[in-house]
């Protein structure tokens, strides 16, 4: 069998952008100013039809970023974890997935019109997937609907973007963490706070808080009171006061759910 383009070959001679060029079809770039992580991403499809997305940092604070990213995707694997498979010089490949971001106010709204058991499905998916997060010893840093892609044909969730996750637990050594307000713990805010599961757990209750309501005021909760109970127990503002880990949100919310 010939090489993979992608897959078997480690270095490239030349710039990234022509050498997809010269294997595929570029169909989508994703870069400044709408993603300021210091990537830039394309979307490539192959002759084979076969689709993939390529990630290169471009700035040394992103080369370490990547760097740990794909740590973790080597000790995390999970059916809704869209994997880093391979490393192109800086860049990674990964597996292209369709979908539409749920940072994006049309797919959030397209969301919560779905019917509840499929919402309670890809969010069941979502703390599944961190169940192997924290078994393999890692938590999420900067989740925010930016990382979740829902394809509404299959009624698949996809995670992207978890380059922030790091080991766990350990100490904030700046003033803030990187992330989205609506779904940050209070302890992400300060310097020298202990970051753990619990930080986690309050970032799964917001995604949930989020994801199973009607509109973006939190005032038209989609579940029963029960699930409520849940997700304003992972959301206390006190770590003490929420679920301690991953593992006991996910059988409390199970057990709410049916
Ligand atoms: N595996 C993928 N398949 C399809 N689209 C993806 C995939 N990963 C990311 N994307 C899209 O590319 C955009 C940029 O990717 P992302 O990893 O978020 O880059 P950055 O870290 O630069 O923000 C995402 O917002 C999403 O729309
Ligand atoms: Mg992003």
């Amino acid at each position: 069998m010939p090489a993979h383009p992608l897959l078997d070959v480690d270095e490239i001679p030349v710039p990234l952008e022509s050498y997809l060029r010269g294997i595929g079809e570029v169909f989508r770039r994703f870069g400044a100013p709408q993603q300021d992580s210091g990537c830039v991403s394309y979307g490539v499809r192959l002759p084979s039809g076969e689709r993939w997305f390529v990630k290169a940092p471009e700035t040394p604070d992103a080369a370490r970023t990547s760097a740990r990213a794909w740590r973790f995707h080597q000790e995390v694997r999970h059916p809704a974890i869209v994997p880093q498979l391979h490393r192109l010089g800086p860049a990674v490949v990964m597996p292209w997935r369709d979908g539409g971001l749920l940072y994006d106010p049309r797919h959030r709204a397209r969301f919560r019109r779905l019917a509840v058991p499929e919402v309670q499905r890809a969010l069941d998916r979502l703390l599944d997937a961190h169940l192997a997060v924290e078994a393999a010893g890692w938590q999420p840093v900067d989740l925010y609907d930016g990382a979740l892609l829902y394809d509404f044909d299959r009624a698949a969730l996809h995670l992207i973007d978890l380059d922030e996750y790091r080991p766990s637990p350990f100490r904030l050594d700046t003033a803030r963490l990187p992330g989205s307000r609506r779904f940050m713990a209070p302890e992400e805010w300060h310097r020298g706070a202990r970051i753990d599961a619990r930080t986690t757990v309050y970032v799964l209750g917001r995604a949930v808080r989020l994801l199973l309501d009607a509109g973006n005021e939190e005032r038209e909760w989609r579940g029963t009171e029960r699930q409520l109970a849940v997700v304003q127990q992972a959301t206390r503002p006190d770590p003490v006061e929420r679920y301690a880990d991953v593992r006991e949100l996910a059988g409390e919310w199970r057990s709410a759910t049916g």
